[in-house]
């Protein structure tokens, strides 16, 4: 390959790499319908665990794109709302029989607690777009692997077109809530879910600082 070709792509993918960064606040436009499938598209491009849904003869990963304002989305946003109830209360009559996870999830629980203070699931309903990835489950279970994959495509290509993203974990625990799935058009427990919202960033972020390479790397003999 031309060097010059070579220098070019590296410097555009380092440049995507540095830029890409967690969007929390939105501006209240949409973006194209367009640009939102180029980022799935991109998710599709992702590596799949090709090995543990060989058998599947439908395709293994979905996309469910739900809009602010739409009928889908206000009808998801009480529910994610609500397992965040159910997990916080579930962890919390956990921690007090386990010392070790209490001192573990206590930042987390914090954090879950913010959220039902808030009365609102950051990325849920207050993004243009949230959009839900479905990936089948398959054997070994490596479902969720795979949906960080085709997260990070798409948080790449997001990042290409300069729109702000913001991963939704909370949504994995939504996987075997028959109401939501019902939304979706899945079976609850059949798939693995991860998801994400898109739209315009309401604010500038500027590039990721990392430690450098070295001082975290071990070179072995
Ligand atoms: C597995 C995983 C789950 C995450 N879940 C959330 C989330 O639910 N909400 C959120 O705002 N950010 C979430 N993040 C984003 C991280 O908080 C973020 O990547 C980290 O703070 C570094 O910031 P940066 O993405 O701007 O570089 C998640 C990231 C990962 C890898």
């Amino acid at each position: 390959m031309c060097d010059e070709i070579f220098d070019q792509k590296n410097m555009h993918l380092d440049q995507i790499l540095a830029d890409r960064r967690s969007y929390r606040q939105f501006r209240p436009e949409f973006p194209d319908e367009d640009e939102i499938r180029r980022i799935l598209h991109a998710g599709l491009l992702a590596p799949y665990a090709a090995a543990a849904i060989g058998g599947s003869k439908d395709y293994f990963r979905r996309f469910f794109v739900m809009k602010r304002g739409s009928r889908s989305l206000d009808a998801a946003i009480p529910l994610v709302m609500d397992q965040v109830t159910v997990m916080a209360q579930g962890l919390e009559r956990e921690m007090e029989q386990n010392p070790v996870l209490r001192e573990k999830a206590v930042s987390f629980v914090q954090r879950l607690g913010m959220i039902r203070k808030m009365g609102r699931v950051p990325g849920v309903g207050n993004a243009p777009y949230y959009i839900v990835v479905a990936e089948r489950k398959g054997f070994p279970p490596v479902e969720l692997q795979s949906l960080a994959h085709c997260l990070e495509n798409m948080w790449l290509k997001a990042t290409a077109l300069e729109l702000g993203f913001q991963i939704v974990s909370i949504t994995s625990q939504m996987s075997g809530n028959p109401e939501f799935c019902k939304i979706l058009g899945i079976p609850a427990g059949e798939w693995e879910l991860m998801g994400c919202a898109v739209g315009y960033a309401a604010d500038e972020l500027s590039p990721s600082i990392r430690p450098p390479v070295e001082d975290v790397t071990r070179w072995l003999e």
